[in-house]
C-alpha cells in the first residue's frame, strides 16, 4: 500500500522552502521595512494582522513560490487529469510530471471512468518524492452526495490509487437530494480514522463553504475560474483571507485575451503561462491544475511560476 503524500522533510527541496503559502503571520517591522508597500492589497481584501504578512518581503518571494496546504509546501501549478486514460504512455507522464516538479495532482472518482486514478495509482506506487494526490467524489447527479454513494466511491478511490490514505478528497458536488453537512461527515468519517488526511470542496458558494467548515476544517476549494470566468472572484478572495487553498479548475479555457498576447511577447512566454501568471498574481491561496496530456505543456505550465507580473500588467488583464 502507498500513502500519496511524501513528508516534505524527506525532501531536501521542501524542507528548506521558506514559510509558505496563506498561513497567518505577523512580519516584524524590520521585515515589512523596504518591502513592496501596499502592491499586493489589491489581491485580497485581508484583516490588519494579515496584512501585515502581505508586506513581509520572504513572505511574499515564498508565495510565489508554493502555497501550504495543510502543514505542507506545494509548488503553484498542479496537474488536472480529467482526460487521462490508462495506457503505459500516460502512466510514463505522469511519473514525468512528478519528476519535473508537479506536487499537485488532480483526479476524481468519475474521471474517464476510473481509468484516471488507476492510472495515477500504477504510476505512482513505486515513485518518491514529495507530491498530492487529490482526488474527489459525489458527482453525477442527485442522490451522489448520499452518504452511502460516497462511502462507495471513497473504498473504490482507495482501491483504484492502490493506497491507505487519501491527501485530500473533494465533495465534488454539493447534492441537491442530501444536505452538505450530511455528505461531508461521511467523508468526515474517514478523516477521523486517519484513512483522509484533508477535505475539500467544489463549486461552491461562500455560503456553503461556511456550512462545510462547522462539519470539518476546509482546506481547499476547487471552483472553476480562470482569467476569463471570474463568477467566484469573492470565493477567491474569501478563501485567501481564510488560508484556504483556492485550485481553479478550468484555468486555462475560455478566449484569450488579446492583451494576454502582447504581454506573452515582453516575457517571451507563451499566452496560456500568462493566463496562469495571472492566476497566481490574483491570489497567493491559488493553485491552478491545468490539465495536459503533453509533457512540453505539463512543464511550460510549471515554468509559469517564474513569470512576475508587473501590476500594471496584472491590472491591464483584469
Ligand atoms: N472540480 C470540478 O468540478 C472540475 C471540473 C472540470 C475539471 N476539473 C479539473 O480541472 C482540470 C483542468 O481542467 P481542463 O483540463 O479540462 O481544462 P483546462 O486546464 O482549462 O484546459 C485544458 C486544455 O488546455 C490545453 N493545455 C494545457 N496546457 C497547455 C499549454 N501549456 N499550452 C497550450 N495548451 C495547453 C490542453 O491540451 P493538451 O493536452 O494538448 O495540453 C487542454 O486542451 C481537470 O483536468 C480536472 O482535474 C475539475
Amino acid at each position: 500500500m502507498n500513502h500519496y503524500m511524501r513528508s516534505p522533510s524527506s525532501h531536501p527541496g521542501l524542507r528548506e522552502a521558506p514559510v509558505a503559502g496563506i498561513e497567518r503571520r505577523i512580519a516584524t517591522p524590520s521585515e515589512t521595512e523596504g518591502g513592496p508597500g501596499d502592491r499586493w492589497d489589491d489581491l485580497t481584501a485581508h484583516d490588519l494582522d494579515r496584512c501585515a504578512s502581505f508586506k513581509c518581503r520572504s513572505c511574499i518571494e515564498s508565495r510565489i513560490a508554493s502555497v501550504r496546504l495543510g502543514d505542507v509546501d506545494l509548488a503553484r501549478i498542479g496537474l488536472g487529469t480529467n482526460r487521462l486514460t490508462n495506457t503505459p504512455h500516460n502512466a510514463a507522464f505522469i511519473k514525468e510530471a512528478i519528476a519535473a516538479g508537479v506536487q499537485m495532482i488532480d483526479t476524481a472518482h468519475s474521471y474517464t471512468g476510473g481509468q484516471s486514478e488507476e492510472t495515477i495509482g500504477e504510476a505512482l506506487s513505486a515513485t518518491t518524492g514529495s507530491f498530492m494526490v487529490a482526488t474527489k467524489g459525489g458527482i453525477g447527479g442527485p442522490g451522489q452526495g448520499k452518504p452511502e454513494v460516497l462511502r462507495a466511491q471513497i473504498e473504490q478511490s482507495f482501491g483504484s490509487l492502490g493506497t491507505d490514505r487519501i491527501e485530500l478528497y473533494y465533495l465534488h458536488r454539493v447534492d441537491p437530494v442530501t444536505p452538505i453537512e450530511e455528505s461531508l461527515a461521511a467523508i468526515k468519517e474517514y478523516q477521523d480514522s486517519g484513512k483522509i488526511t484533508h477535505i475539500g470542496v467544489s463549486e461552491v458558494t461562500i455560503e456553503q463553504i461556511e456550512r462545510a467548515r462547522r462539519v470539518v476544517p476546509i482546506a481547499a476549494v476547487q471552483n472553476e475560474y480562470s482569467i476569463v470566468q471570474r463568477k467566484y472572484d469573492a470565493v477567491v478572495d474569501y478563501c485567501s483571507r481564510e488560508g484556504i487553498v483556492f485550485v481553479p479548475f478550468f484555468p486555462l479555457r475560455g478566449e484569450t485575451p488579446g492583451r494576454a498576447a502582447e504581454i506573452a511577447k515582453q516575457h517571451q512566454a507563451t499566452p496560456q503561462q500568462i493566463k496562469l501568471a495571472w492566476l497566481l498574481r490574483r491570489s497567493p491561496a491559488m493553485l491552478p491544475i491545468p490539465g495536459t496530456l503533453s509533457l512540453d505543456h505539463m512543464k511550460e505550465n510549471l515554468a509559469a511560476t517564474e513569470i512576475q507580473l508587473s501590476e500594471a500588467e496584472f491590472n491591464s488583464l483584469n
